[in-house]
């Protein structure tokens, strides 16, 4: 029922993300420290069935959209099959992934044919030197081709995804917002946040109103546009452009008043907020064979325990969370 997920502040939770894998073939310095992290041995993984039946509760009490995280989702092999099966489920109405999209051009014909909606695309940088560093990795050219095929497979819009950080990328914003001219790609300039390990430093930070700024400053007309409830992020469109822009400003204007969103991790814990570390082990209460109603009893204690909002950067910052790629954004 929807009061399952509806916590103490009203806010009624019908968007689950599922982190499927802690794995990723990148090492991006926003999301992970350069020696990695300690990686969950795979028995204590949650299985496609698992996955499933975790996703079919949640559907059973209103979530109509499943965002599949990781890590990098790609690389969890039984990708089509979770997504072929969370299509079967009754009242599920969306199957996105947010991926790097390093390997769209070998699996996207695959992903759609099993029932993918909607592909977002990370991409922090429009030169390739640069790609390689912060990504530390090579990929910038699969990465352009990834979203150029999805464009032809009809995804409409493709968003894209750049987390903004000042000295590396902030000079490429209106590079960025180019792309938007002729493609249908949403652009979504994030602002940089803090994770375990990842180094964050509020002067790192490029806040929204000044990336606005300089998209004003070369687009003077810069125009707003209406958002849909739940959104994250804050769209505009440059006059006359096929795609949109948008930014999400997690940092300097939080959305927590209207979050509707819940994660589950690739080890089975239920995290209720991105910077909130109470969570609980579905996967051990799946194990130990709690039934239906201890399960959706359990999910909507810890929905009770949502906080209001997060605790402001500064304080986030120095709480223990989990690195980036160990939550799935
Ligand atoms: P849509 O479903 O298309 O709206 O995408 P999304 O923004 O929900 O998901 P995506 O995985 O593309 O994430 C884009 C950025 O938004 C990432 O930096 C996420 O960490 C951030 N984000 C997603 N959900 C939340 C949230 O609930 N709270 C906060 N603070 N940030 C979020
Ligand atoms: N700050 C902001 N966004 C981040 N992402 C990963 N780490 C961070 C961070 N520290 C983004 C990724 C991906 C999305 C899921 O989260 O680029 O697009
Ligand atoms: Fe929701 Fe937490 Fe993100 Fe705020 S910080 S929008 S409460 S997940």
């Amino acid at each position: 029922t929807k009061e399952t997920l509806t916590d103490l502040f009203g806010r009624y939770h019908n968007y689950l993300r599922i982190s499927l894998t802690e794995r990723c073939n990148l090492r991006c310095q926003y999301c992970m420290p350069e020696e990695g992290v300690k990686l969950t041995e795979k028995p204590h993984l949650l299985t496609t069935d698992e996955v499933i039946k975790i996703a079919r509760l949640f559907v059973k009490e209103g979530v109509d959209k499943i965002r599949l995280t990781g890590g990098e989702p790609t690389v969890r092999k039984d990708l089509p099959d979770i997504i072929y099966n969370l299509k079967q489920i009754e009242g599920l109405k969306t199957v996105a992934m947010t991926t790097n999209g390093l390997v769209l051009t070998k699996q996207l014909v695959a992903l759609q044919k099993a029932g993918l909606d909607i592909v977002n695309v990370s991409l922090d940088t429009l030169v390739a030197e640069k790609y390689e560093k912060i990504t530390r990795r090579k990929g910038w050219n699969r990465v352009m081709m990834g979203i150029d095929l999805a464009l032809q497979l009809g995804y409409n819009p493709v968003k894209v995804n750049c987390v903004v950080m000042k000295d590396f990328n902030e000079n490429e914003i209106v590079d960025f917002v180019r792309l938007t001219k002729d493609r249908s790609v949403d652009v979504r300039f994030i602002e940089y946040m803090p994770f375990t390990g990842n180094k964050w430093e509020v002067n790192k930070l490029i806040p929204y109103k000044s990336m606005l700024g300089m998209i004003q400053a070369e687009w003077p007309d810069f125009q707003p546009l209406k958002n849909a409830p739940n959104d994250t992020s804050k769209a505009w469109k440059v006059p006359g452009y096929k795609g949109q822009v948008g930014f999400i400003t997690s940092m300097s204007e939080h959305f927590c008043g209207t979050c509707n969103r819940v994660r589950i991790t690739a080890d089975g814990n239920l995290k209720v907020c991105l910077f909130g570390n109470t969570e609980i082990s579905l996967r051990d209460a799946i194990r130990s064979k709690c039934s239906d109603d201890d399960l959706t009893a359990l999910i909507s204690a810890a929905v009770k325990r949502k906080k209001k909002q997060h605790a402001g950067m500064l304080n986030i910052s120095q709480m223990a969370n989990r690195p980036m790629i160990l939550i799935g954004g």
